[in-house]
C-alpha cells in the first residue's frame, strides 16, 4: 500500500505532481480562456455585491489560506482576511450578505472549520469550500465546492493536500479576477501557461535529494531551528516549521524576515540551523541581507531559492535550487524541500513519521 515507499509522508510527497495536475485537470486547459468550476455558481453579478473575503481554517490548510490570501488580493484586487477557525469562531466577526468565505480542509470534517462556515452561513455570507474529501460535511454545506484531486492523505502530515489547496486557491483567484474585470487574457494565459508547467517541474524538484538529506543529517540534533522570509516566503516558512515541529519535535519557529530586528534575531547564536527562503524577486536583496545579519551571528543557513541566483552561494552554507516559475507560483515549488527536509529530520531522529505522537489526522473535536 505504500507503493515501494518506507512511509506514507515520503509516497505523497512523491504524489504531488500528479497531485496538482489533477487538481487544474479540466478547470484551466492549455487550449482554452475558460476557467470551467462546474460546482462554483458564483457569478459576476453575485461578485459585485461582495465587499470582503474571509478565508478559514486550520494548521496547514490556514498556512495555504496564507497564499490564497495574497494570490486574491493581488489578482483580484478584492480585501481578504485570513483567519484561524477556531479565533474566527469566537471573535465576533463582521459578517453579512456582502461576505464570500472561502473554507479550506482537507478532511472536510474539522470541527471548527465546519462551525465556522456554519456561522457564516447562519449571518448571511456566501460559503466556497476547498476540500479534499467528496461528500465530507464541508462539501455538503458550502454554497460552493471545489474538490482538491489530491486522493487519500494517509500520513498525519500534511503535504500534497497543501500543494493541492494551493492550486485551488490560484484558480480560484484567477477565476474572481476574471469575473471582476481585472484580469486580460494575456496576464491569464501567462499565469495559466506557468501553473500548467509545475508538474513536470516538481518532478524536476524532487530528483534533488542529496543537499537536503546532508543537512538533515547534520542538524537532526539541534533543539531549534528557524525560518525565514518575506511575503509569500513567509507563509511557506510557516508552513516548513509546523511540518518540522509535528515530525521530527524539533521546535521550529518561522519569522517575517524583516521582523528579525523586531526581536528574533535575540534568539540567534552559533550553529543555529536557519532555513531561509528567497524565491520573491523584488524582495530578494531585503531577504539576502536578513540571511547576511543571521550568518554574522554564526547561524547556518540553508537557502532556497530560484535556479539562477547562484550568487546565494556567497552567503549561505546550502542552498537548494527550485526550478524558474513565476513569483507568485513560488509557494507550489518552495514547500517540496521543506517538507523533504522535516522528513529526513524525524527519519534521522527515529520518529514516527506517519502517526506522530498526540496528533490525529482529522481533528473532529473542538
Ligand atoms: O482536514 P483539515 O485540512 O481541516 O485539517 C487541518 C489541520 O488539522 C491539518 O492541516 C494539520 O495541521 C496537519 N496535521 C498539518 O500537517
Amino acid at each position: 500500500e505504500k507503493g515501494g515507499y518506507e512511509h506514507f509522508m515520503i509516497k505523497e510527497i512523491h504524489e504531488q505532481p500528479k497531485a496538482i495536475k489533477d487538481t487544474m485537470t479540466s478547470r484551466i486547459m492549455p487550449d482554452s480562456d475558460e476557467i470551467k468550476l462546474d460546482d462554483i455558481k458564483l457569478t459576476a453579478e453575485d461578485l459585485k455585491n461582495i465587499d470582503k473575503i474571509f478565508i478559514v481554517a486550520c494548521g496547514t490548510a490556514y498556512h495555504a489560506g496564507m497564499v490564497g490570501k495574497y494570490v486574491i488580493e493581488k489578482l483580484a484586487r478584492i480585501p481578504v482576511e485570513i483567519d484561524i477557525a477556531s479565533e474566527f469562531r469566537y471573535r465576533d466577526p463582521i459578517i453579512n450578505e456582502r461576505t464570500l468565505m472561502i473554507v479550506i480542509s482537507q478532511s472536510g470534517e474539522t470541527a471548527d472549520t465546519l462551525a465556522a462556515l456554519r456561522d457564516a452561513k447562519k449571518q448571511g455570507a456566501r460559503v466556497i469550500a476547498i476540500t479534499n474529501v467528496v461528500g465530507s460535511s464541508v462539501a455538503r454545506e458550502a454554497d460552493d465546492l471545489l474538490y482538491t484531486w489530491a486522493g487519500p492523505e494517509i500520513a498525519v502530515a500534511s503535504t500534497k493536500a497543501y500543494t493541492t489547496q494551493l492550486v485551488a486557491l490560484y484558480i480560484i483567484g484567477l477565476y474572481l479576477a476574471k469575473l471582476n474585470g481585472r484580469l486580460s487574457v494575456e496576464e491569464y494565459r501567462e499565469i495559466r501557461d506557468e501553473m500548467l508547467l509545475l508538474p513536470e517541474k516538481l518532478e524536476k524538484l524532487l530528483e534533488q535529494k542529496e543537499e537536503l538529506q546532508r543537512f538533515a543529517s547534520n542538524n537532526h540534533m539541534h533543539r531549534d531551528m528557524f525560518y525565514l522570509g518575506r511575503g509569500l516566503d513567509n507563509a511557506v516558512a510557516l508552513e516548513g516549521a509546523l511540518k518540522l515541529k509535528e515530525i521530527s519535535y524539533i521546535h521550529a519557529e518561522a519569522y517575517a524576515a524583516g521582523e528579525l530586528k523586531h526581536g528574533p534575531i535575540a534568539l540567534i547564536d552559533k550553529g543555529i540551523p536557519v532555513i531561509a527562503l528567497a524565491t520573491q524577486e523584488d524582495l530578494f536583496d531585503k531577504t539576502l541581507s536578513n540571511i547576511q545579519e543571521v550568518v554574522a551571528r554564526g547561524a547556518k543557513v540553508f537557502a532556497v531559492a530560484f535556479e539562477g541566483h547562484e550568487d546565494i552561494k556567497k552567503t549561505a552554507d546550502q542552498v537548494v535550487f527550485i526550478p524558474k516559475t513565476m513569483p507568485l507560483l513560488a509557494p507550489i515549488l518552495s514547500v517540496v524541500p521543506l517538507q523533504l527536509l522535516s522528513y529526513y529530520a524525524a527519519v534521522e531522529r527515529g520518529c514516527d513519521v506517519d502517526k506522530p505522537r498526540n496528533l490525529a489526522k482529522s481533528v473532529t473535536v473542538e
